[in-house]
C-alpha cells in the first residue's frame, strides 16, 4: 500500500471544516485591514531563496525541496511566502503603485524538516506582507491584525513576544559585543552553536539546547545597542502597541530564522509549552527589496501556520461550522419513478438546491438508511402512483412526518427551506 509521503497529509473531507474556516477568516481580516490576494508559482530559481532567505539559514542549508527540471534550471518549492511575493512586487511593478502595497496569500509550503506534532514537510501558511512604508505605525498595524485574527478565530492564551535586531548600521557592533561575550564559553556550547558562532552568531540566541538557553539568558540585549534611528524605530513600535492595548513581551532571544529581518521582530506564541508552540512570526526586512534588484524599499511581514492553529482549535474545543451537505434526498420506487428522480435532481440543483441522487437497484427502506446517514433534512420519494397524481412524498428527516404535495410545488417549498 502506498501511504502519504513522510510530513505530509491528506486533508480528507472531516478535515477541511476546518481548513476552510480558517482560511476564511484569514480573507476576512484581510480584507478588514486592505489587503490583497496574490498567489505565486509553487516552485522558483533557487537563487531567489539563496538571495532571499539566506544561504546560511537552517531552511536554506537543511530543508529546501530543490530539483533540476528537464530544461537544466534550478528550481526549488517554496519554503515559504515571502521572498516570491517581494519577487512579483519587483517583476510586476508595483513599487509606482501607492505605497505601502498590502498583498496577502494562503498557500502550501515545503521543508524537508524532521516531522513531529505541528512541523509538517508539507504545510499551509495564511502569510501578509506590507511593503514600502517604514513607519512604525505600520508594524504595530501588522502585528495587530495578526491577534485580532486570532481573537476572530477564538484563540486565546496567547503571547505576543517582540525584539528588534537592529539593521546594517548597528547589527555588526552587536553581533561582535555578542561574539565577544560567547567566546570566552565556546566549550559550553552545543555543536551546532559552535558553527553558528561563525555563521549566523544571532541564532545563537535561540538555540533550544538546556546549556545554549542559560548562556543566551545572559547574553547582551540587541535592543539595548540599537543606533539612534532604529531606538526611536522601537520606542515608537512599542508606544503604538499600547495604543492599541497589545500586551507585549520583550525577549532579547526573539532572533526569528530567516536572514532577512531588519529592526523589529515578533511572534505569537500559545501559553501551552512545547518545541513547535510558536504559531505565527514576522518581521521587518528593509533590506529584502534592494537584495533582490529593486531600489531600497522598507518592508515587513508576517506568516502562520494552519495547521497550527487547527491544533489550537482543537485543543481549546472550539467549534467550527460544519460545511453545509445536500438538503435533500430523491427516492423512488421503479423504473419510470427512477427517470423522474434523475430529471428532478437536475432540476432541483439548476434551482440552486443541493440535492441527492438515489443509487440504483436499492430497495426504499435502503434508499432512505441512506438518506439518513447523508444527514439531509429531506427526502423526497417518488413511486408510479405519484407520477400517474403528478405529486411526490415529501418526508422530513427530522420528524418522519410525510407529505404528498403537487411536484410543481416542490422546488418552491424546498428553496423556502
Ligand atoms: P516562519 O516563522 O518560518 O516565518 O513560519 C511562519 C509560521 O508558519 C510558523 O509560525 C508556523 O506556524 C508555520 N510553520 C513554519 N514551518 C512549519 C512546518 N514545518 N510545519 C507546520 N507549520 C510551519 C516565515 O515563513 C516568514 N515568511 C514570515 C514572514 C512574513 N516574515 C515576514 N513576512
Amino acid at each position: 500500500m502506498y501511504q502519504a509521503p513522510r510530513g505530509t497529509s491528506d486533508i480528507i473531507p472531516e478535515e477541511q471544516a476546518y481548513r476552510l474556516y480558517i482560511e476564511q477568516k484569514a480573507a476576512d481580516i484581510a480584507r478588514l485591514y486592505g489587503y490583497k490576494r496574490i498567489d505565486t508559482p509553487v516552485f522558483e530559481d533557487t537563487e531567489l531563496f539563496l538571495r532571499g532567505v539566506g544561504g546560511a539559514t537552517d531552511i536554506v542549508q537543511k530543508e529546501i525541496y530543490t530539483f533540476e527540471d528537464r530544461g537544466g534550471n534550478k528550481l526549488t518549492l517554496r519554503p515559504e511566502g515571502t521572498a516570491p511575493v517581494c519577487r512579483a512586487y519587483l517583476e510586476h511593478g508595483m513599487q509606482n503603485l501607492s505605497q505601502p502595497v498590502k498583498l496577502f496569500y494562503i498557500e502550501a509550503n515545503y521543508r524537508y524538516e524532521r516531522p513531529q506534532a505541528g512541523r509538517y514537510r508539507e504545510f499551509r501558511q495564511f502569510g501578509y506582507e506590507a511593503i514600502g512604508d517604514s513607519d512604525p505605525a505600520l508594524d504595530a498595524e501588522v502585528i495587530d491584525m495578526a491577534w485580532q485574527f486570532y481573537v476572530s478565530l477564538g484563540i486565546n492564551q496567547l503571547h505576543l513576544i517582540i525584539n528588534s535586531i537592529g539593521c546594517p548600521n548597528c547589527r555588526p557592533q552587536y553581533l561582535e559585543t555578542l561574539k565577544a561575550y560567547y567566546a570566552s564559553q565556546v566549550q559550553t556550547l552545543c555543536n551546532d552553536c559552535k558553527t553558528r558562532m561563525e555563521k549566523n552568531p544571532l541564532r545563537l540566541l535561540d538555540c533550544k539546547n538546556d546549556s545554549c538557553r542559560q548562556l543566551a539568558a545572559a547574553a547582551p540585549r540587541s535592543y539595548e545597542k540599537l543606533c539612534p534611528e532604529c531606538a526611536e524605530h522601537f520606542a515608537k513600535l512599542k508606544y503604538f502597541l499600547n495604543l492599541l492595548g497589545l500586551p507585549y513581551e520583550i525577549d532579547h532571544c526573539l532572533v526569528r530564522g530567516l536572514d532577512y529581518y531588519t529592526r523589529t521582530v515578533f511572534e505569537i506564541q500559545p501559553e501551552i509549552e512545547g518545541a513547535q508552540s510558536t504559531i505565527g512570526g514576522g518581521g521587518r526586512y528593509d533590506g529584502l527589496i534592494e537584495e533582490l534588484g529593486g531600489k531600497p524599499t522598507p518592508a515587513l511581514g508576517f506568516a502562520t501556520g494552519i495547521e497550527r492553529i487547527a491544533a489550537n482549535l482543537k485543543r481549546q474545543n472550539l467549534p467550527v461550522p460544519l460545511i453545509p451537505g445536500p438538503i435533500v434526498f430523491v427516492a423512488y420506487l421503479g423504473e419510470t419513478a427512477r427517470e423522474a428522480a434523475v430529471k428532478l435532481c437536475g432540476e432541483l440543483r439548476k434551482s440552486g438546491i443541493a440535492a441527492l441522487q438515489a443509487p440504483g437497484g436499492k430497495s426504499l427502506k435502503a434508499q432512505l438508511r441512506q438518506a439518513n446517514s447523508a444527514g439531509v433534512r429531506y427526502t423526497v420519494i417518488i413511486g408510479e402512483d405519484e407520477i400517474k397524481a403528478g405529486t411526490v412524498q415529501l418526508r422530513d428527516m427530522t420528524t418522519s412526518e410525510q407529505n404528498n404535495l403537487p411536484a410543481g410545488q416542490l422546488k418552491e417549498l424546498l428553496g423556502k427551506k
